[in-house]
């Protein structure tokens, strides 16, 4: 559920310009639930996979058949949280993809 004082950033132009042909994959980490209700959303708009980021952190590599990758997640202490840092560095092929990453925040994303 999101909560009320919590505001986030929401590229609603996603959902026009990538098809949903493409084959999208959002990747989501989310502590109280803001994240993944923004997650589950864009999912449904471009018809993605959802993966969990904590189902992940014990796996050394990760290896994706996306063309594209979102990263949703929140904003803890104005920077990403580092389980979200550590799959962006275990993601093999990361430099060929499209990426794109929405955080929700509750003041202050960043310094
Ligand atoms: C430990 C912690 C640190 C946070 N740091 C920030 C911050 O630096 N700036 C900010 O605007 N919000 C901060 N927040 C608020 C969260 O980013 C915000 O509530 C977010 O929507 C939570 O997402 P979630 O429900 O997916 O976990 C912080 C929250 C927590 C729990």
């Amino acid at each position: 559920m999101v909560s009320g004082v919590a505001a986030f950033v929401y590229p609603a132009e996603l959902r026009y310009t990538l098809p949903v042909c493409y084959h999208v994959e959002i990747y989501y980490f989310s502590g109280t639930g803001n994240s993944l209700a923004v997650a589950r959303d864009l999912a449904q708009g471009l018809g993605a996979r959802l993966q969990a980021v904590s189902a992940l952190a014990d796996r050394a590599r990760v290896t994706s058949e996306a063309d594209k990758i979102g990263f949703v997640f929140p904003i803890y202490d104005f920077k990403p949280p580092p389980m979200v840092e550590e799959l962006v560095c275990k993601l093999d092929g990361i430099e060929s993809k499209y990426l794109f990453a929405v955080c929700t925040y509750g003041i202050v994303p960043s310094r």
